[in-house]
């Protein structure tokens, strides 16, 4: 079943109230054949949304409570009410940097569906992981532990994003993807019935203008998430264009 393909930005912590006129040609490039959304950093959420009203503007964490003493956090009513409508949930920078265990992005994924928001769940291996011949064992696991029982095609879509191609200008072979996004929806599967096979699989790390065409057209392969290429229109528009 080939479903309406998703491009995501991930600014990261990239991004300025400045920067946000990038949006003016990313939300020109969207159209009827594919989704596309950026997720800037929180604090520019609200502007990016008065500026483009029709682009779905993303963040890139939240917290699973609906409030409390978690400084520094933010809850998903709080993004929503800034105008997001989707969140990244589970990025390897955040599992690595912030520790973020598959039971916390699970609670995060599923805090963000109950709260309206479409959640992007990102898995990955390791560089060493992959060479260890581990590459879809620890993604499974990852998926078994991150991906809510609620997750239905509309709220939840899935980003595999090997480590070791995020930021580095390397990706995994044409048939890599293909053998891990054929896995991943086979969990997803398992894990969600039916919903499983409406569940978007994006693939992320070093996706660029030259190389999105062939990665967008592997089977399973429903859109991308995409960082440093999503900074500049210049760079992200082709990707969109790439996907339709
Ligand atoms: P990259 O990042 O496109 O800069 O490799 C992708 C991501 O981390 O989402």
């Amino acid at each position: 079943m080939a479903l309406r393909k998703l491009v995501a930005g991930n600014w990261k912590m990239n991004g300025s109230l400045a920067g946000l006129t990038e949006l003016d040609a990313i939300a020109g490039a969207a159209s009827d054949a594919v989704d596309v959304a950026i997720c800037p950093p929180a604090t520019l959420i609200s502007a990016a949304v008065s500026r483009q009203s029709s682009l779905p503007i993303g963040a890139q964490d939240c917290h699973w409570n609906a409030s409390g003493a978690h400084t520094g956090c933010l809850s998903v009513a709080m993004l929503a009410e800034a105008g997001a409508k989707l969140v990244i949930v589970g990025h390897s920078e955040r599992r690595t940097d912030n520790h973020e265990t598959d039971a916390e992005v699970k609670a995060k994924a599923s805090a963000a569906i109950a709260g309206g928001l479409v959640a992007i769940v990102c898995v990955g291996e390791t560089e060493a992981q992959r060479d260890a011949g581990h590459a879809i064992g620890v993604v499974t696991a990852q998926l078994q532990g991150s991906v809510p029982e609620v997750g239905r095609g509309e709220t939840l879509v899935i980003a595999y994003e090997p480590v070791w191609a995020i930021g580095t200008g390397r990706t995994p072979t044409v048939a890599d993807v293909a053998d891990m996004h054929a896995a991943i929806r086979q969990c997803l599967r398992q894990l969600l019935g039916n919903e499983g096979a409406k569940v978007r699989i994006l693939y992320g790390g070093s996706v660029k203008p030259s190389n999105a065409a062939e990665l967008l057209h592997i089977p399973d392969v429903d859109g991308a998430l995409v960082g440093g290429a999503s900074l500049k229109a210049a760079d992200f528009v082709p990707i969109i264009d790439a996907a339709k």
